[in-house]
């Protein structure tokens, strides 16, 4: 099977920054997982270099346009190789190849009059690119909620594109393929939006000379939506290129839902125009916020630079954070704390403990050798139906590209996993020489679970596998899509290493600390000291209780409004929580395990009908719920958009 996937061209006025890397991620996230499926890949990136605001900052820089974007494009290369992102090509707007395609394009839609010559005479929004009647500004400014800037004033000849003409082939053509738009709360927007009436588009412009010339009058130069949409088709080598008739249509099409609305309207009509098949999928997901509520932007001021982040999480925590935290159809927030925390969590905890500890008993137990596995037992028999539903999950998921719940499944594995280490307690086999089948049988379950974390976290996090293969003596070849719900697949007899810990935790104290950043790289190697054997420190469950005992708890969901450390104490934090419309004060235990801002907006599990009471002067109304085990603590929080005040029983 042939897989196309695209992100949008990203205009270099400034440098990338990890907003606009969530799609880059996503699509490279998608394109690894369909090269593991075996599919003939191609994934195409690129930038879009003839706007008009490209001319403005260049002139606000004192430079030549095309001087000042090469500059610019190079850093979007260093971002993409620092991710890891598997691109088989990326496009510049300004490169001849493509040009040469929107020209004829250009003629084409002329020629058979879809194209015509008039006058333009409107508004105009050049940070958002975009053409706006009087009637839709919003106080004189532009109307796109994320932008309200100011706009100019456009009287000028201009050619239009008849996208009129085609609203109703283009509105039948959506209702007719459900998938074309997704995820469907995009899907309704575009429906609504084209029922109520298409406009001819404005698609040249005379008072400017960067971009590309309209042939047949050259005093035109193209709109720059017009001439990057065409990308996806000029990339390919239409319309003779060995690329264009392999890999055209598009499989996916990914972006921000901010220009869902050019590529599931404009794009589709000039395809149609010119008789091409539509892509198969556009999918526009929500923006990263940062934590004041706000878009990720450079405009707005709010980005931190992506290169140092990466040098101090790694590439693959970066990506890890950024697939797990935007859920579909909504928007994530993005905070240094909340990768910090989701770093330790997920990744060093979860994930990274498992494999230390597993291999370390191997190490300790069998001397670096992978026994040979006796009869499995239920437990086992648990883990691998398990492999099968995580693998279908993570496959549906994908297929719907939706990373963020394909990561949710591949770590309910992974939490399974652990509580097996918990459950056959090898540390208890080990000193009973009956035992021995048994824990050979265990080890290797150990190593065929790593294994199958690092095919299922491959394409979300290319650095894995070469990292386990190397501790598991294996070469590449291991990580093959097909044999993650397969067991039974590493040999026995091979030497494993404990090695460096997979993913160091971070030091949440000293993180805060400007120092603390810098000081990363010691505090990791501290805090990942032999956790092998936590196992043993359970306390015993507690005495029955009745399902009407338990019934007189009130448990609720809260919302946390705010959250900070109570002065004067290492532990406490004081935290605003809203629940059933009323907001409460908690008093909670957690200020070591958390910093204050990676909780703000968490949904929380809150004892509603505890008693108040005094700490440090401060009336507590409530607790909230936590698990903790050894040295690790982690709040309960739910994911699903459920109100303060939600049961939960
Ligand atoms: N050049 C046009 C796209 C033309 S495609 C034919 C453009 N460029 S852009 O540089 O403004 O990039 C927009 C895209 O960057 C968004 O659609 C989204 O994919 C990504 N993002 C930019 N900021 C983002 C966030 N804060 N969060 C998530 N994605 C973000 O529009």
């Amino acid at each position: 099977m042939k897989y196309y996937i695209t992100t949008p061209i990203f205009y270099p006025n400034s440098s990338p920054h990890i907003g606009t890397a969530y799609t880059t991620v996503a699509a490279d996230t998608l394109a690894r997982y369909h090269r593991m499926l075996g599919d003939q890949v191609y994934f195409l990136t690129g930038t879009d270099e003839n706007a008009q605001k490209i001319v403005r900052t260049a002139e606000a820089n004192n430079m030549d346009p095309k001087v000042y974007v090469d500059g610019v494009v190079e850093r979007f290369k260093d971002l993409w190789r620092a991710l890891d992102i598997s691109n088989d090509d990326f496009i510049r707007t300004t490169e001849e190849r493509h040009q040469r395609v929107v020209q004829r394009i250009f003629t084409k839609l002329y020629e058979q009059g879809d194209i015509y010559k008039s006058e333009y005479s409107g508004w105009y929004c050049t940070p958002c690119e975009t053409f706006w009647m009087e009637n839709k500004l919003v106080d004189g400014k532009c109307p796109n909620p994320d932008c309200g800037r100011e706009v100019e004033l456009l009287k000028e000849e201009s050619y239009f594109f008849k996208l009129s003409k085609y609203q109703g082939q283009l509105l039948k053509y959506i209702e007719d393929h459900p998938d074309f738009i997704q995820p469907v709360s995009r899907r309704n927007e575009m429906i609504r939006f084209i029922e109520g009436g298409l406009e001819d588009l404005c698609v040249s412009r005379t008072t400017f000379q960067w971009g590309i010339k309209v042939p047949f009058d050259p005093k035109h130069v193209v709109y720059v939506w017009l001439d990057a949409l065409i990308n996806y088709i000029s990339a390919l080598g239409y319309p003779d290129g060995e690329n264009y008739h392999s890999f055209w249509p598009a499989d996916v099409h990914i972006m921000g839902k901010d220009i869902v609305r050019f590529h599931a309207i404009i794009w589709p009509i000039i395809l149609m125009a010119i008789g091409l098949p539509l892509p198969k999928v556009v999918y526009g997901h929500g923006w990263y916020l940062s934590k004041d509520g706000g878009k990720i932007s450079k405009s707005r001021g709010n980005v931190q630079d992506s290169f140092a982040l990466i040098q101090r999480y790694g590439s693959d925590a970066i990506r890890y954070f950024l697939l797990r935290e935007m859920q579909v159809g909504s928007d994530g927030t993005y905070s240094e704390d909340n990768v910090v925390e989701r770093l330790n969590s997920d990744l060093a905890n979860d994930f990274g403990n498992f494999v230390s500890r597993s291999l370390a008993m191997i190490v300790k137990y069998r001397e670096g050798i992978i026994p040979r596995p006796a009869q499995d037992g239920a437990l086992e028999m648990e883990l691998k139906v398990l492999s099968q539903e995580v693998k279908k999950a993570v496959d549906k998921s994908l297929g719907e590209c939706d990373p963020a719940t394909a990561l949710e499944e591949i770590w309910r594995f992974i939490a399974r996993c652990n509580k097996y280490v918990d459950e056959t307690a090898p540390w208890a086999l080990a000193k009973q020489e009956d035992q021995k089948d048994r824990l050979d049988t265990v080890l290797y379950t150990f190593v065929e679970c790593i294994r199958i974390m690092a095919i299922m976290t491959a394409p979300f996090m290319p650095g894995v596998p070469g990292k386990i293969c190397v501790l598991l003596g294996k070469d590449d070849k291991l990580i093959r899509w097909e044999e993650a719900d397969r067991w039974g697949i590493m040999d026995f007899g091979i030497q494993v290493k404990k090695g460096e810990p997979l993913f160091p935790r971070i030091d949440i104290s000293r993180y805060f600390t400007e120092e603390g950043a810098k000081n990363v790289d010691e505090n990791q190697k501290e805090s990942q000291a032999a956790p092998q054997e936590r196992g043993h420190e359970f306390e015993p469950i507690k005495e029955e209780i009745s399902i009407d005992d338990f019934a007189k708890i009130d448990l609720r969901i809260g919302k946390i409004l705010s959250a900070e450390k109570v002065e004067k104490t290492d532990k406490l934090m004081k935290l605003e929580v809203e629940v059933a419309g009323e907001v409460r004060t908690i008093v909670s235990g957690i200020a070591k395990h958390y910093s204050g801002d990676g909780l703000v907006g968490k949904s929380v599990v809150l004892v509603a009908n505890l008693k108040p009471t005094k700490l440090r002067g401060i009336t507590s109304q409530g607790m909230i719920l936590a698990a903790s085990h050894g040295d690790v603590l982690e709040v309960i929080t739910v994911d699903k958009e459920l109100p303060g005040g939600a049961r939960v029983k």
